[in-house]
């Protein structure tokens, strides 16, 4: 998992990882340095690396994190409150195989301050959803959404207390069914495999 900060999904994610029926495991949070998720994958007793951004926007540090989840095995990477945007080269590697979390239905209010906006342009309906990383921000395939109404008191802080609590049910039910997705496409090919070389 990557985190820039509170981690309230790592969280979520960590939670849902300990029922024996799941089917991921977290292996490994990245962190940029103040990172209040690190401390919770830590006190989880999940490795954490920290990878420092620079102001030249070198390619280094995403060359770093492709090494240290190659090394780790990862299979899907999940961003949750990551705020970099990651380059074509790093989506490029991990084709269909980033997800992240983002704080409106999209393809509605794509980028920031999403429960500012939802009520200055009276959406009746607000919410959140999981989808797949792609070069362009927030354009991705969507895998699952939560919905709620907008309530006439709502103010952005309110309204982003109640995303939030969809937010964590709704990452560890998409991750579970991606997961699971995944091992089956990948049995299948491997069954393929087999009856092409028995052929
Ligand atoms: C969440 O609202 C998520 O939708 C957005 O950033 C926030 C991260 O919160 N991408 P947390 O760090 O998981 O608590």
């Amino acid at each position: 998992m990557l985190v820039s900060g509170r981690g309230s999904n790592l969280e979520a994610l960590i939670g849902a990882a300990q029922d024996p029926q799941c089917s991921f495991s977290i292996v490994l949070v990245i962190a940029e340095s103040n990172a209040q998720g690190r401390c919770i994958a830590e006190r989880a007793g999940i490795p954490t690396e920290v990878v420092a951004y620079d102001k030249r926007r070198t390619e280094k540090p995403e060359r770093e994190m492709d090494r240290l989840l190659r090394e780790q095995g990862v299979e899907i990477v999940c961003l949750a409150g990551f705020k970099r945007l990651l380059s074509p080269w790093f989506v490029g590697r991990w084709r269909r195989r980033v997800l992240n979390i983002h704080p409106s239905l999209l393809p509605k209010l794509r980028g920031l301050e999403t429960h500012r906006r939802a009520i200055e342009e009276g959406h009746r309906q607000h919410g959140c959803s999981v989808h797949i990383v792609t070069e362009e921000l927030d354009a991705g395939e969507v895998l699952g959404q939560e919905k709620l109404d907008v309530r006439e008191d709502d103010s952005p802080e309110i309204l982003a207390r109640r995303v939030l609590a969809l937010e964590h049910r709704l990452y560890p039910r998409v991750l579970e069914d991606y997961a699971r997705s995944l091992v089956c496409a990948e049995a299948a090919c491997r069954e393929e495999a087999a009856q092409d070389a028995e052929a």
